[in-house]
């Protein structure tokens, strides 16, 4: 048995407490009646709705997939490109990923059906540090590398502190290797973050997200998160938030 806001959550339709607002607001039915106190547990076999819609009443699961380059961050794709459910044929639950990775980027996504979790998760002000290794295009002086560790100022505003780590350079090539950790998940990041210092992003891949990385895994892999990986993220994401 769980509580009616937490099974509305878990499916996505709004966060914990806005299930609970749909609940007070007489919006929520379980086997057909309204249901408007908060306390109510329903089990598996009870029938949810919210306005009238089913709530589907998955167990949640939770999966870290390294994520190739060239792949969509999506369930599909109207073009018929490579999509992340390509490469999980054998999961019946319909998970969908935690924000997303461009198509060129490689990496670290989490997927899940939790929709709670994913809210969490994608929340502006969850603080989980992603870590990012990036080839660039000419090789940044430390002074442009400065920049991005105050912040630099894009479009949609100036980017909060990163930290910034040259790993390697290669002169002949005019390429460098460097790695950055940011908080924030805003659309392209990264790579706007190097194009405003002149050092446009060649090769772009996520190898950490909190304390998960990918250890052991290749490209287009795809494991189950440990409860206790869950939990840690969890923990992380909701006191950072509070
Ligand atoms: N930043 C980017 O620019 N692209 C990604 O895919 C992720 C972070």
């Amino acid at each position: 048995m769980e509580r009616l806001q937490k099974v509305i959550a878990h499916a996505g339709f709004a966060s914990r407490r806005k299930a609970e607002q749909l609940i007070l607001d007489g919006k929520v039915t379980v086997n057909g009646k309204v249901v408007k106190e908060l306390g109510v547990k329903v089990s598996p076999n009870d029938k949810v709705e919210v306005e009238g819609i089913p709530v589907e009443r998955e167990e949640p699961v939770y999966y870290l997939f390294y994520k190739p380059r060239g792949v969509i961050s999506s369930v599909k794709d109207e073009k018929g490109r490579k999509v992340v459910t390509d490469y999980l044929p054998d999961i019946k639950q319909r998970v969908y990923p935690v924000g997303r990775l461009d198509y060129d980027t490689s990496g670290l996504l989490l997927l899940t059906n939790d929709g709670e979790f994913a809210n969490l998760l994608m929340h502006p002000s969850n603080e989980i540090e992603k870590v990012y290794v990036v080839k660039t295009k000419g090789i940044p002086s430390k002074e442009k590398l400065k920049l991005l560790q105050k912040g630099v100022v894009l479009e949609d505003g100036k980017t909060a502190p990163a930290k910034v780590k040259m790993i390697s350079l290669d002169k002949r090539k005019q390429t460098a290797i460097i790695e950055i950790s940011i908080h924030e998940g805003r659309n392209r990041q990264v790579r706007r973050m190097f194009e405003a210092i002149g050092h446009p992003v060649m090769k772009l891949k996520r190898e950490r997200y909190g304390l998960i990385t990918l250890a052991g895994l290749s490209a287009g892999d795809i494991r189950e998160l440990t409860p206790h990986e869950v939990k840690q993220i969890r923990t992380m994401a909701t006191s950072k938030s509070s």
